[in-house]
């Protein structure tokens, strides 16, 4: 009897930021964007208290979560969909939409899942070059085929950190033809301030082949509950349903979001918190000479110009206690990105760029 053969996906495995050093005890993760503060407080009181009924199967519609989204951000709660991060909303897209021999349009330097996820369904990944490390609409217009099924786009994007105007976006939405699923991933937000910014959900409310993803792991702090959503019409949530796993979310992490969500404080907080540190740190960069995006979101990339600089400093940083983030898998040469810590991180962060430059 044979064993099952299974299916070749030539794929790139993701390799999330690294979080432990060999020899170092207790390092700085500063790899991941995580939040600088920790989680919401508010959410955390909330999982306490949901801890007490996990013997109960969860709520498989998330019905009280998605309440609590929908008033939030005015949103229709029938035209949401709960994910174990936005990372499973991402999922749910390829699975639905993507077959062997279609193709997807991500931007030369994007979060990995896109390509992950396209590939392991079938389709093809068709890279558009970015200006500078940063999207540029016409490349992407210039990618689209008749086999193209979707683009991804992250706003601010990650790992460069820049963004893409309300009008750029605009612009990309109405050129696009309309049989296109554009995805746009809103993961970081709220970190920004600029006033030609606006997030996915608030342009693309009322699109019929546009889905926004938001996660809860960043501003909020609950990288670990695995907790994000998705928003589009009626018809692409209903496709997306058919694919998510009956109990996908767990009770602790539902009530966490909604506790979160309420949490304005806490958000405030770390807006300011971000913005006060992430502007420090790029004058710093700055002064340093170390090219970097603007201080849009919760992290930098750091490009440099002497040969092999990134290892050298990834390395003199780690053997400091801190971990930077490595850009090989997303392939840029030369290069390190860093999140925005909390205060005695950032004041570490800043101590070692004195030290090594
Ligand atoms: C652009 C972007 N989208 C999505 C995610 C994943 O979020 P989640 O933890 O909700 O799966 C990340 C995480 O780093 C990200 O950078």
């Amino acid at each position: 009897m044979k064993f099952p053969v299974a299916k070749k996906i030539n794929i790139q495995k993701y390799e999330g930021g690294l979080s432990k050093i060999f020899g170092i005890k207790n390092p700085i993760k500063l790899s991941s964007n995580e939040s600088a503060l920790g989680s919401s407080p508010l959410a955390v009181k909330s999982f306490d208290r949901a801890k007490k009924k996990i013997f109960k199967y969860p709520d498989s519609n998330s019905v009280l979560l998605k309440k609590e989204i929908s008033k939030k951000f005015k949103i229709n709660s029938d035209q949401l969909i709960i994910g174990s991060g936005s990372d499973e909303i991402i999922s749910f897209a390829c699975q639905a939409f993507l077959k062997q021999g279609d193709e997807v349009v991500v931007p030369e330097f994007s979060f990995l899942m896109y390509r992950i996820y396209a590939k392991i369904n079938g389709a093809k990944v068709v890279y558009a070059k970015e200006d500078n490390f940063k999207i540029n609409i016409n490349n992407i217009l210039k990618c689209i085929s008749k086999k193209t099924k979707i683009v991804f786009i992250a706003n601010p994007n990650n790992p460069t950190g820049t963004y893409l105007t309300t009008e750029e976006l605009k612009i990309l939405h109405k050129k696009l033809p309309s049989r296109v699923l554009l995805l746009i991933d809103d993961a970081y937000w709220e970190y920004v301030k600029a006033n030609d910014y606006e997030p996915g959900l608030q342009i693309f409310k009322n699109a019929k082949n546009v889905l926004v993803t938001r996660t809860f792991s960043k501003i909020y702090g609950l990288a670990s509950l695995r907790l994000g959503w998705g928003y589009a019409s009626k018809s692409i949530i209903s496709s997306l349903l058919n694919y998510k796993p009956p109990f996908n979310i767990t009770a602790p992490a539902e009530f966490a979001g909604i506790a979160a969500l309420k949490d304005a404080k806490w958000i405030s907080k770390n807006i300011k918190h971000n913005s006060y540190w992430s502007n420090k740190i790029f004058k710093k960069l700055n002064e340093k000479k170390i090219k970097c995006n603007m201080p849009t979101t919760n992290f930098f990339l750091m490009r440099f110009d002497k040969k092999n600089q990134a290892d050298d400093i990834f390395n003199n940083f780690a053997k400091s206690g801190v971990i930077l983030r490595k850009m090989k898998s997303y392939n840029i040469k030369n290069s390190l990105r860093v999140t925005v810590g909390n205060p005695r991180e950032c004041k570490l962060f800043i101590k070692l760029l004195e030290k090594f430059f």
